[in-house]
């Protein structure tokens, strides 16, 4: 459930019209809504109140610092997978006790800092990264929490490039070499075992996947008791599909009924790592059709967003919903809603049936809250978008449009290319 509706011919966000904001920002722009965001952390959390939990919101599927001070200020910590996203959750407000950091690939200075923060464990993916973690904690003088990320080899049938948990992938450590792992981390003197973790995959529409895994979880922690080594926290990752189009996801509540049940008593904290059902569906990507055109028996829409502001579509054929901003009821038409970029793999949708839109419309595309923004480069020099939000009858501009000037900020030239008279940039 989302506060973006359209009532007499207008989207509305909560209670501002799309079309007020877009004229006052100039498009395109993400923008989000504050209520939807609050109420799906909200129904998440509620999910697992009958158990001891922690909901870490997936910085990576929308890290702007209000976002995440939205969700923090709901009580949620925060998953993040690199130095970077550490520093917009400590900016956010977070609580250092809740913040897990997962990654294949964690660097010295990434990890002096999560130590530094004091975060409430590291998932840890392969043994060398254990160790590096055994000698800096101890040259700080500290011992790192940690879970080893078990990869349990379950299909979480989703799209190829979004899916971890399966052996071929690079995530985690197997789940039949897990048990050593976790036997030679016991006898670091500077790692402080104190979970499980896992994450097998994203956009998943069928809780099947996630029990698969916590079966094989449950086996795992169940040995690693009998040999003493604590299990205090388990982390079931992220990765809970939601609507884009005609999926039919398990409502949260039905995710963590199923989840609380096939754990039994375990007597664990869970930590779940949710990004996309938190956020995907609380914003979308407002963009204005520059021109129409049709060749052959194609037509074209050509908007202002392109493939660097959402990437969803041409990296992952991902669909999502498009409409216009302002209905007029005229006649449909089917078409390829396409970028400014040059490239051809630039494209929000293909052959999509759509209402006629004519120069200067403005399209909402739908459920671009998770992955949207974050994954947004500069590419073709095209600054990269602002982002609002809207609570109540406000908005805010929670992230500037950049400037042409942000597009050259810190490159230089050397002296040798100066001009005659020492003038560089
Ligand atoms: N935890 C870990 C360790 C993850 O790798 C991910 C996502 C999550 C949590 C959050 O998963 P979620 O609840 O959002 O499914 N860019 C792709 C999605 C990549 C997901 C990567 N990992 C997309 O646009 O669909």
């Amino acid at each position: 459930m989302n506060f973006f509706h359209v009532h007499e011919n207008e989207m509305w966000c909560e209670e501002v019209p799309v079309r007020r904001i877009a004229e006052d920002v100039g498009t395109p722009f993400y923008l989000y809504s504050y209520r939807t965001l609050k109420r799906h952390y909200q129904v998440f959390d509620e999910a697992f109140r009958q158990v001891p939990h922690i909901v870490c919101f997936s910085a990576k599927a929308n890290s702007n610092v209000a976002i995440l001070r939205t969700l923090i200020s709901e009580g949620g910590g925060i998953d993040i997978v690199s130095g970077g996203e550490l520093f917009r959750a400590l900016k956010a407000g977070a609580d250092p006790r809740k913040i897990v950091y997962s990654g294949v690939g964690k660097r010295e200075e990434e990890i002096v800092s999560a130590l530094d923060a004091g975060i409430l464990m590291f998932n840890i993916e392969s043994f060398q990264e254990l160790e590096v973690i055994d000698r800096i904690a101890g040259g700080m003088g500290k011992k790192a929490p940690i879970a080893i990320r078990v990869n349990p080899d379950v299909d979480p049938m989703t799209h190829p490039h979004i899916s971890t948990g399966l052996k071929e992938n690079k995530f985690g450590i197997n789940i039949e070499k897990s048990l050593d792992t976790y036997r030679k981390a016991s006898s670091l003197k500077h790692i402080d075992i104190i979970g499980v973790d896992c994450h097998i995959g994203s956009q998943i529409t069928d809780i099947t996947p996630f029990l698969d895994a916590l079966e094989r979880l449950k086996k795992l922690i169940t040995l690693l008791r009998q040999e003493g080594i604590p299990v205090h926290y388990l982390d079931l990752g992220g990765g809970l599909g939601i609507t884009y189009n005609l999926e039919t996801p398990p409502h949260p509540s039905d995710y963590a009924g199923a989840i609380i049940e096939r754990a039994g008593d375990l007597g664990v904290t869970f930590i779940l790592e949710p990004g996309r059902v938190i956020v995907g569906n609380a914003g979308i990507l407002v963009t204005r059709v520059l021109y129409t055109k049709s060749h052959e028996d194609k037509n074209f829409i050509i908007i202002d967003a392109g493939m660097n502001d959402l990437i969803r579509p041409s990296l992952y054929g991902s669909y999502h919903f498009i409409q216009p901003v302002s209905p007029r009821g005229d006649g449909k038409v089917q078409a390829d809603v396409v970028g400014p970029i040059c490239e051809s793999g630039d494209f929000l949708a293909k052959k999509r049936i759509l209402p006629d839109a004519r120069r200067g419309d403005l399209l909402a595309v739908m459920s671009a809250g998770a992955y949207g923004f974050t994954m947004a480069s500069n590419y073709n020099s095209r600054p990269r978008i602002a982002e609002v939000l809207v609570r109540d009858g406000g908005y805010f501009v929670i992230r500037d449009r950049e400037a042409y000037r942000d597009l050259v900020r810190g490159e230089h030239i050397p002296d040798f290319l100066a001009d005659g008279t020492g003038k560089k940039l």
